[in-house]
């Protein structure tokens, strides 16, 4: 069950929780904590006393205040009160969402308080605190036998505003929303390859179609080959599984769509191009951008924004056998330009460019890929940003600033001419790598040889998609980029 986030309108000392979460700024014991001090003999004046607490960024102390209030109290600090921004809440969200997790709390509570984030509008603060603790409550459990911990499962959590306010309310439900959604992109990323089959996502995709009452279609391999997608046929031919391509449409307009592409290759094992063997198993999460846009219409079922948009998913594998694709192989494309081989690996930007062709029909607003494109992209901007590459600069700027608004951050790199040179094929049209030399960017420059005819942006989150380690706000493994930036893009766009 995905975590709930509600609010409601309550003296903090009056709160009965297993825990309440109190984001706080750098300083001395905030006026608004008096009351919860009083109640609690004096134990947040002593935590101050003693150093253990000053609000500085990432801080925690936790406190059992006795009376008939909260059980527990989680300070989180968030460093200056003016520097605070709805980021700065969203990020001591999910420390409490975490904490909430690990202790067992089955509920949790999270106090709003008026002083602690002065410059970020309610609404916004809201929308954060309700993204961040189902996003720090986020882990696996599933596949341990048997369960890990007989721990309650953290189910329920209420944000408490000290009055009533419209724009607070609204704000959870956007966060509620973008929270959902990026937990089922996550539970997507997470699954093992021989779960997480190109059917097993398009059968996700039509599961979520259903609830929310959007128009699917799967094009099966026959459907695939008589759409002519010669590229994602060339790289599907490898594996025993079948290639599936899904079609998403949610219409909150009539308005020319925005289409949202995700690289959906379930496994990558390079293909005859191998991967070595050293972490090839992190090669699951090839589907992270299809689990993205995934996510991102779970998000618009509940937004219902008055927006037209289109998901397309291109899923297969990438599998090494007698039948897989060879370097030096002459593949057609949906667009019908050719394309020479030279590396089974680069097999993303082949589905993602047959994918880019076929959004054309739509004549799309916007076309925006995102997929977990390039090793080169984690070189350049590590785990810390996205790479975002594009062809219309309105278009790349809106992507930017939904990345700043979302904290899920993107930067860009050059499409110029000059790299074109590298991908340049002696027998065909192209080839599919250009070799190490600025190997984003020529995977970008692909990719934009078949979107043609619209504005287009490209977001590799090769480096973003996957937390190799654990964090202060969220376990190792997915993190759901993508669904919190392509939310707040179409949200700005209403
Ligand atoms: N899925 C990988 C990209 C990747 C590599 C993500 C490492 C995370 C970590 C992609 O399909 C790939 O293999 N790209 C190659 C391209 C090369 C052969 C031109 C790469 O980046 O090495
Ligand atoms: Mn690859
Ligand atoms: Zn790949």
């Amino acid at each position: 069950m995905p975590l709930v986030v509600t609010h409601r309108v309550a003296d903090i000392v009056a709160v009965k929780t297993p825990l309440l979460i109190i984001p706080v700024a750098k300083g001395a014991l905030p006026p608004s904590l008096a009351a919860l001090d009083r109640i609690s003999e004096g134990a947040l004046g002593r935590c101050w006393a003693a150093g253990d607490f000053t609000g500085v960024k990432d801080e925690t102390a936790l406190l059992y205040p006795g009376g008939n209030g909260p059980e527990r109290v989680l300070l989180v600090g968030i460093g200056d009160a003016d520097q605070a921004s709805a980021a700065t809440l969203r990020r001591a969200a999910a420390i409490g969402g975490k904490k909430a997790r690990s202790l067992g709390a089955p509920a949790a509570a999270v106090a709003y308080l008026r002083d602690v984030a002065p410059r970020v509008p309610t609404g916004r603060a809201a929308q954060s605190l309700a993204e961040g603790v189902p996003f720090g409550a986020w882990h696996f459990p599933d596949l341990k036998r048997p369960p890990e911990s007989p721990k309650p499962a953290f189910e329920r959590c209420e944000l408490i505003i000290d009055a009533a306010d419209a724009e607070f309310g609204a704000g959870v439900t956007r966060g509620n929303a973008i929270g959902a959604g990026q937990a089922l992109t996550r539970g997507l990323q997470v699954l093992p390859s021989n779960t997480c089959t190109p059917e097993f996502v398009a059968a996700r995709a039509r599961e979520i179609a259903a609830r929310h009452g959007f128009t699917v279609t799967v094009l099966d391999r026959a459907a695939i080959a008589k759409a002519g997608m010669q590229a994602l046929l060339a790289v599907a031919q490898g594996s025993a599984l079948e290639p599936r391509f899904v079609i998403l449409e949610y219409r909150g307009s009539t308005a020319a769509p925005v289409v949202l592409v995700g690289k959906g290759v379930t496994f990558d094992t390079g293909g005859i191009s191998i991967k070595p063997a050293q972490s090839m198993e992190d090669m699951k999460f090839d589907m992270s951008g299809a689990a993205a846009v995934l996510g991102t219409f779970e998000a618009l079922g509940a937004l219902k924004p008055n927006q037209h948009v289109i998901g397309l998913i291109p899923l297969c594998e990438n599998m090494p056998s007698g039948t897989a694709y060879k370097p030096g192989d002459v593949v057609g494309s949906h667009l019908g330009k050719t394309i020479e081989v030279v590396n089974t690996d680069a097999e993303g930007r082949l589905i993602l460019a047959d994918a880019l062709s076929w959004a054309r029909q739509y004549t799309p607003a916007a076309v925006i890929d995102c997929a977990t494109l390039t090793g080169a992209i984690v070189v350049g901007l590590g785990h810390t940003a996205s790479g975002l590459m594009g062809t219309d600069q309105a278009l790349v700027r809106a992507v930017l600033a939904a990345g700043e608004a979302a904290d899920e951050r993107v930067w860009e790199l050059p499409l110029w001419d000059d790299y074109r040179e590298l991908i340049k094929s002696d027998i065909a049209d192209m080839k599919n790598s250009g070799g190490r030399a600025a190997g984003s960017i020529t995977a970008g420059w692909f990719l934009k040889e078949f979107a043609e005819g619209y504005p287009w942006a490209h977001v590799d989150i090769a480096g973003t998609a996957y937390a190799d380690r654990e964090t202060p706000t969220q376990v190792k493994g997915p993190t759901g980029v993508m669904v919190r930036l392509f939310a707040e893009f179409l949200l700005a766009r209403t």
